[in-house]
């Protein structure tokens, strides 16, 4: 009865919009392009319509599409400085000539979906007007121009005001009657991580950054992963369908990332149930980056229907290298092995099936990255690891036991 009860509660808690199911995959542009609104000197990676319609074109006619890649994201800085004589937002006429609508259209006519963004508080992060006092005009206005996803930024505001001001957008858009993916900055600028309201989040937004921006280094991937190892504050248990944590970008195919890195990211972002945004310049990856992007069966981890983040579940006392295990809603287990040291040579690494919190004598054992399988592995699993953030990403299938 009790577990009924309980069963209802947690339903019920979560935002109803239909949305993220599973975690949204798409474009954003901040952490390339942040607020280059130079279009006069730099006409190619200025954050302009153009800009946005080469990515969707890119998206759908290279196969990002087709393995889930949907929604393409506009970051802060494309409105003018000042709100229009009756109150209205209005879009930086040089960088959107035909207005956010125009840029919809052309973008749904891809079948892909746009989003856009605003701030909470009076200012956006980059000083364009925030949405406060403005909050049903803003959200109706963005409806109107057929916007599929807003991110709402905290710059700019007094966090104590956060647990009224976002819900009210929740309810704003709610009644707009059109389904618009939430994605809330609230945890992300409370200072004490263990206060985060998560079940309020939860209740009101389908995506919620935790924790620092992503910045174009290993430095930055690393220290995300390694905050999100240490599960502050439960926050793994407030993920599913509908709700993600959301450890910012994928900076995949731009200069911050070995090879190995980039595979590391797209492994522990899968591992993180997070949504997938990148935020790089398709037009120039090259093959292993895409190759790395559009890795079906990694992307098929991080889709997976149950829902569940993975957790960090070893980790040696000096912090060198580290194991994740991720449930998957077909009985199966994704397992991720990395490395962090910077010293060193390639070293063989052993994960036991206890360590890994996986309850099997023996397993199949499938390489993601190499697309092999590699057999049945007995109570362990040992991998060869280069230093500097290095992963080995498996599919475990735990064989059950015949008596
Ligand atoms: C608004 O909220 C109700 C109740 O939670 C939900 O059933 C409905 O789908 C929501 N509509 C939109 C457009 O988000
Ligand atoms: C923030 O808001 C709270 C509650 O509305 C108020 O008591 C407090 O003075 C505000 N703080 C600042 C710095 O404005």
């Amino acid at each position: 009865m009790i577990l009924l009860l309980l069963a209802i509660l947690q339903v019920s808690s979560a935002l109803d919009n239909g949305l993220a199911r599973t975690p949204p995959m798409g474009w954003l542009n901040w952490e390339r392009y942040r607020c280059n609104t130079d279009c006069k000197n730099d006409p190619a990676n200025c954050i302009s319509a153009d800009l946005f319609l080469e990515m969707a074109k890119l998206m759908k006619y290279e196969g990002y599409a087709d393995v889930g890649y949907e929604y393409v994201n506009i970051d802060d800085c494309w409105m003018e400085r000042e709100r229009g004589a009756d109150g209205k937002l209005v879009p930086n006429p040089e960088l959107f000539p035909e207005g956010i609508a125009a840029l919809a259209d052309a973008i749904h006519s891809m079948g892909l979906k746009i989003g856009i963004y605003e701030d909470y508080g009076t200012k956006t992060c980059g000083g364009y007007p925030g949405t406060k006092d403005h909050i049903e005009d803003d959200v109706n206005l963005f409806a109107s121009w057929g916007i599929d996803s807003l991110k709402l930024d905290g710059c700019y505001c007094n966090t104590s005001e956060f647990s009224t001001g976002y819900p009210a957008v929740t309810k704003a858009l709610n009644a707009t009657g059109r389904p618009i993916l939430y994605s809330c900055s609230w945890p992300a600028y409370l200072h004490d991580k263990d206060k985060v309201p998560y079940g309020d989040i939860a209740e009101n937004c389908n995506l919620w950054r935790n924790y620092a921006d992503i910045q174009d280094s290993w430095d930055s991937v690393q220290n995300i992963i390694n905050w999100f190892g240490d599960n502050h504050g439960d926050l793994a248990s407030y993920a599913g369908p509908g709700n993600w944590n959301d450890p910012d970008m994928l900076i995949i195919g731009d200069y911050g990332l070995s090879f190995e890195q980039s595979q590391t990211q797209m492994a522990m972002w899968a591992m993180m149930a997070a949504p997938l945004y990148m935020s790089n310049d398709l037009r120039t990856l090259r093959q292993w980056q895409k190759d790395i992007l559009m890795n079906q069966e990694v992307i098929a981890v991080d889709q997976d229907p149950l829902g569940k983040q993975g957790l960090r579940v070893f980790q040696d006392p000096k912090k060198h290298y580290e194991y994740w295990t991720r449930e998957l809603a077909d009985g199966t287990y994704a397992v991720v092995m990395y490395r962090r040291d910077t010293s060193g040579l390639p070293r063989s690494y052993t994960a036991t099936f206890a360590q890994l919190k996986i309850d099997a004598k023996s397993a199949y054992v499938r390489d993601l990255f190499r697309h092999m399988d590699l057999g049945v592995y007995t109570d362990q699993i040992t991998a060869t690891l280069p230093p500097s953030g290095s992963c080995k990403m498996f599919k475990v299938t735990p064989i059950k036991e015949e008596f």
